[in-house]
């Protein structure tokens, strides 16, 4: 059986429960009734005015599948393979930070979640329990997303506790080397790392506890505001590249390539992937929907380097619209998040269960019976 129809089959007969909502906006809305307005808002909101978070869903609109009939789509295969390694599907859990403002399991329900749907997980540098402990929780592919400390010994660090922690890729997210303008958070005055969340890679790195005077467990406010000090680095320029380069043989991805030019750079300069996203409208508010900026980066780089996507990714057809547009993968972001909220470890299995029912079940229905067969000739721009 293929997998959109055995998890419809499972629901109808009802030998699986529904422990989330189905529908995306129903998931937000339950995670709002549920979450205090601070984590809230700090997952649901964006930069600015969130036009960008806007657009990122508009960009979907204005293109149309058009299915293809008679194509015997019986038997489906939703793998991709990406950097030699085969994964079933062509999604991955995106570098979310702080997941304990949502539930006391945060990464590591995430993390289990993922390896049961088959999903790899990227993991956040800002994530409250550290790296290591995310490694062990649960047995999927995992990749670390680093956000680079100005303190470069510290991202050098994190980088080789990922890599002999078992992680298969470096994430290096560009478009954060500080926090944007977010008008929710500042009205609620809310920064959960200020209060010793989403810090744990922090705390248990040897770096960056060498640069206190009293070990955390001793001192948590002076580490608070040592990594309030060293989080984010905006003096990086490309050739800052090299130095990550030099303590990983790990693929490198370059997360928040929204410029063809910077992806031509990017190519230049010895990454081995780049993920167009604008952080789901987190950081420039006004900036280009990540869908809009997706074929000309795909055209900029052609078959060198897989190209991921992420930045309003809701559901199936999201899914086939942004591979049909060259994406080789794209990453899931809040709606996980929500589905943690509201039901940790299972609540997250079953929004990535349900996301990939309905990308196998709208490929069929488009008339393609693999991830390798969908290509532009599926769209129609509207
Ligand atoms: C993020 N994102 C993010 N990205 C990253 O590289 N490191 C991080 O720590 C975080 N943290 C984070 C926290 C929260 C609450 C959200 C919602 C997002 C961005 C994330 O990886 C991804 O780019 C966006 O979530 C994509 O947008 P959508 O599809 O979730 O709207």
């Amino acid at each position: 059986m293929n997998y959109g129809n055995t998890v419809q089959l499972k629901v109808y007969q009802n030998l699986e429960k529904n422990v989330v909502p189905v529908t995306y906006e129903e998931l937000e809305r339950k995670a709002k009734e549920k979450l205090e307005d601070g984590p809230y808002y700090y997952v649901a909101a964006s930069a600015g005015a969130e036009e960008t978070a806007r657009a990122n869903r508009e960009a979907f609109y204005k293109w149309k599948i058009v299915p293809r009939m008679f194509c015997d789509t019986d038997e489906r295969d939703l793998s991709v393979e990406l950097f030699g390694q085969k994964h079933a599907f062509p999604i991955l859990c995106a570098p979310v930070g702080v997941q304990s403002i949502v539930h006391p399991e945060g990464e590591l329900a995430s993390a289990r979640a993922a390896a049961a749907a088959g999903v790899p997980f990227i993991s956040s540098t800002a994530s409250t329990h550290s790296l290591e402990k995310v490694a062990e929780a649960g047995d999927g592919a995992k990749w670390f997303q680093l956000y680079w400390s100005k303190d470069r010994e510290i991202a050098a660090s994190m980088v080789k506790r990922a890599e002999s922690a078992g992680y298969g890729a470096i994430v290096i997210t560009l478009d954060t080397p500080m926090m944007a303008w977010r008008e929710k958070d500042i009205e609620h005055a809310y920064l959960p790392f200020l209060m010793g969340q989403g810090i744990g890679n922090y705390l248990e790195d040897p770096v960056f506890c060498s640069r206190l005077n009293r070990p955390p467990s001793e001192d948590m406010q002076s580490a608070i505001m040592l990594w309030s000090q060293v989080f984010g680095n905006p003096t990086l320029t490309w050739k800052d590249l090299e130095y990550i380069r030099m303590h990983t043989s790990l693929p490198i991805l370059l997360k928040g390539i929204l410029h063809p030019e910077d992806a031509r750079l990017a190519l230049a300069h010895g990454a081995d992937g780049i993920i167009v996203s604008n952080h789901g409208g987190r950081q420039v508010d006004g900036a280009i929907a990540a869908l809009d900026a997706l074929p000309e980066i795909c055209e900029a780089v052609g078959d060198e380097i897989p190209v991921l996507m992420d930045s309003g990714i809701r559901r199936g057809a999201d899914i086939v619209k942004a591979l049909a547009l060259g994406a080789k993968a794209v990453l899931i972001g809040r709606p996980y998040i929500y589905g943690l909220a509201l039901a940790g470890e299972d609540g997250v299995k079953q929004v990535l269960r349900n996301i990939l029912a309905d990308l196998d079940l709208t490929m069929a229905l488009a008339g393609k019976k693999s991830i390798k067969e969908i290509d532009r000739s599926l769209l129609k721009k509207v």
